[in-house]
Order: C-alpha cells, then structure tokens, then sequence
C-alpha cells in the first residue's frame, strides 16, 4: 500500500519515475506516436497517487541524448498524449528537469495536479557512471519531493540517477506497474507449467547470449521448447552448416550458438528453427521476396521472415504450451512482405491462451509495438510487457539496480 509505506500522500510532493520511452514517427510535421502502450501502463499509479491527493511529479527519458536538449527527444508530444489519458486532471509540462524553473512549477502544483518534467537525459548527470556526478544530480531531483515511486519498469535495470540513487535519498515504494511486471517475471521464472516455450527474435544473437545462457543452462528443461527466428536465427543456421546467403551473420558467435545447439540436445529441450525463410534481393519490401528453403537460401539473397512452413510449424510448437515467453519479431514486420511470421506468432500466442489457458508474456519493446501495429489487441495475451532489456535482463538472472534499491 503506497500511502502506508510512503507515510501518506495528501498533499505530498511525490516524484514517479515512470518509462514514457515510446516510439515516434518524425516523417511528418508533429511527430506521432506510433505506440502509446508504455504510457498508458503508466497511468493506473499516477491516477491512483493523484485520487489520494499528491502533488505528482513525473520524469521519464524519451531515446538516448547525449546529456543535453535535443528537440526531437523532447516529451512534449507525450505530455499531450498523457493530459489525454488523463482527463479531467490537470496536467501541466515543465521544459526543463530540475533548477529554478522546476522547483517553481512543482511549488505551484495543488493536491491532486501533475507535472511532467523534460526529458531526464537531457541531463549529464542522470546516466553519469561518475557516482558523484550522478548522486549531485540525484540530489537536485530529491530536493523537488517529499517521497518517491519507482514505477517506469523498462528503466529499471539501468543505474541511472532517477532510477537508483534517488530512491536512496527519499522514502520510496514501487508503483503498481513495477509491481506487477515483477510478479509476471517471477512467474516466467520461479516453477512455471510446463510444457514452456520461449519465442526468441529480433536482429542480433549477442543481444540475447545472456538470455539462451540462462534458459538452457536453468529455467528450460526436457520437453521444454526454444523457437529461434529474425535476423538472429542465420547464426543458428549457419552454425548448423547451412549457407545464408547474405542473411545477417555473426560469426564470432557461430562457436557459442553450436554449444548452444549441443546443450539443448543433451537437455532434452527442444530447439525449432526455420525450415523456410521469406528472402529478398535488399532490404525493400519491393525487392523480390520469395519463400526458399532454410538449408538453400541463394547466395544474392538475404532473409528477412520465417517462412509459412516454419510459421506453422512453430505455431505447432506453442499449442500445448503451459507458459509461453517471446521476445523480439520474427521478420522485419514494418514491410508487410516479411510480416508474415510476426504475426503467426502472435496468433499462435493468442490460441494456446483462449485455447490452453496457457500464460502468454510478449517481453516489451520492439514485440509489444509489432503486436499491437499488426492488429492484435493487449487483452489478447496473458501479459505485454513495458520493459524490454529490463525483462531480459530479470531473465538472464542478473541483479536490477532500479529493483535492488527498492528491497
Ligand atoms: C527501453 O526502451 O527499453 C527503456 O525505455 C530503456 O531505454 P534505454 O535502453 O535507452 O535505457
């Protein structure tokens, strides 16, 4: 309970730190965003603050500046969006994070009103690795509140000012959102049903080495599956001796990804790769996709999707699945050529839940936006997560800054 641990909250000033980190479309004269699914994950806790008479205090990042103010990182267009979502609220921006201008605008805030502060990055201080640097920064924050709620999730496993050292300085709780996203973790990770099946994708292989580590090495065992698609699965191939063509390669991981196909072997897990592959001339979606065989993708050719055969077969793979965990797109969704896959997959998703009841998490980012481009809705599945690296990294077993310092 947030007001108990928070030693109430009516006409407290409380700092949330939540992960308003959407995907933006810049091609026209307002940027657009093209996914909102963090920001309205984020509005149960401050609806929830807000009803109980805080003044509420919002920093969240938006992509990667470089510790200083750049317009297109600005969160002004999710300031809009969220004073939408939460009507009859008032909801007021302030163009800068913490200083004079700041410590006016949250002095100014009644009980029950909110203030979304600038994008966080645009100060050095919050991704310093200079502890100093960033507990100087973390004080200029904590000086803004009376207490702070850790709830943007996607953030928490970095040791950023906002995440880490200002829970060290204020009273502090988790918000419902971290809350929640740690309960599905724990499910995905503490004696799930089994059959469990894990739908890795997404470019790179040696984003996810920490992950297949952890998943053959302990929470997959016999007769339990790891499906293997996009960009990352022509390692898998190629470790297995097939030529690729031009598909994307890693090669200083073909040794890691064959100990990876021997362990699986020897665990009784099954690993499902593509028996087909949707492959082009270039990446365009107008560059001659065809379906070819896995083991005979033409040397001009690079894959860009699954095939329909691999589609169904993984499909296959999910059925009877207890507890299904997927992270990272199957194809280059964004070009309807090579969707085909993506979107098997979520559908796969979607029946071994209506069907089997099964547990279905998509692992946030790149995933939750391509399943909700391609259509499907969140109460589809059994989980769509607001954290990407940060659930891959809770998979790969590894401490969370954000989490630790919350106890
Ligand atoms: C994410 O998009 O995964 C989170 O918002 C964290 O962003 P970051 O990877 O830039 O720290």
């Amino acid at each position: 309970d947030l007001e108990a641990q928070l030693g109430g909250l009516a006409g407290q000033r409380v700092l949330v730190r939540s992960d308003l980190n959407v995907p933006l479309d810049h091609s026209g004269e307002q940027p657009v965003i093209t996914d909102d699914g963090r920001i309205r994950a984020s509005v149960p806790t401050l609806r929830r603050l807000l009803d109980a008479g805080a003044r509420v205090v919002v920093t969240a990042h938006l992509g990667r500046p470089k510790g200083a103010p750049e317009a297109k990182y600005s969160l002004a267009p999710v300031h809009a969006r969220l004073a939408e979502l939460l009507e009859g609220v008032d909801v007021a921006f302030c163009p800068v994070t913490v200083g004079e201008e700041a410590t006016a605008a949250v002095a100014a805030l009644r009980e029950g009103q909110l203030l979304l502060l600038e994008n966080i990055r645009f100060n050095a201080g919050e991704t310093s690795k200079d502890a100093d640097e960033r507990g100087a920064f973390a004080d200029e924050l904590a000086a803004l509140a009376d207490a702070y709620v850790s709830d943007g999730f996607g953030a928490v496993h970095r040791k950023h000012a906002s995440v880490y050292d200002v829970a060290l300085r204020l009273p502090h709780a988790a918000g419902g959102l971290v809350a929640t996203e740690v309960e599905v973790l724990q499910r995905l990770t503490t004696d799930p049903e089994r059959p469990y099946a894990v739908v890795l994708g997404g470019s790179k292989v040696s984003d996810k080495l920490g992950v297949i580590d952890n998943l053959l090495g302990s929470l997959l065992t016999s007769g339990d599956r790891l499906l293997v698609g996009g960009g990352m699965v022509f390692t898998f191939l190629a470790a297995t001796g097939r030529e690729v063509g031009r598909s994307l390669l890693e090669a200083d991981q073909l040794d890691r990804v064959r100990g990876y196909l021997d362990t699986a072997r020897d665990k009784g897990v099954q690993l499902v790769l593509p028996t087909d592959v949707v492959a082009a001339t270039a990446f365009a979606a107008d560059a001659d996709p065809q379906v070819v065989p896995a083991d005979a993708i033409p040397a001009d050719r690079l894959g860009l999707d699954i095939g329909p055969e691999s589609a169904r077969a993984f499909a296959a793979a999910l059925a009877d699945a207890r507890t299904v965990f997927w992270n990272g797109p199957m194809g280059v969704f964004e070009m309807e050529p090579y969707a085909g896959g993506t979107r098997a997959v979520a559908q796969a998703l979607v029946e071994a839940k209506d069907s089997s009841g099964a547990f279905s998490v998509v692992g946030g980012g790149d995933s939750a936006a391509a399943v909700r481009t391609l259509g499907f809705a969140d109460e589809q599945f059994g989980h769509i997560s607001t954290g990407g690296g940060a659930s891959l990294e809770y998979l790969e077993g590894r401490q969370l800054p954000g989490l630790d310092v919350l106890d």
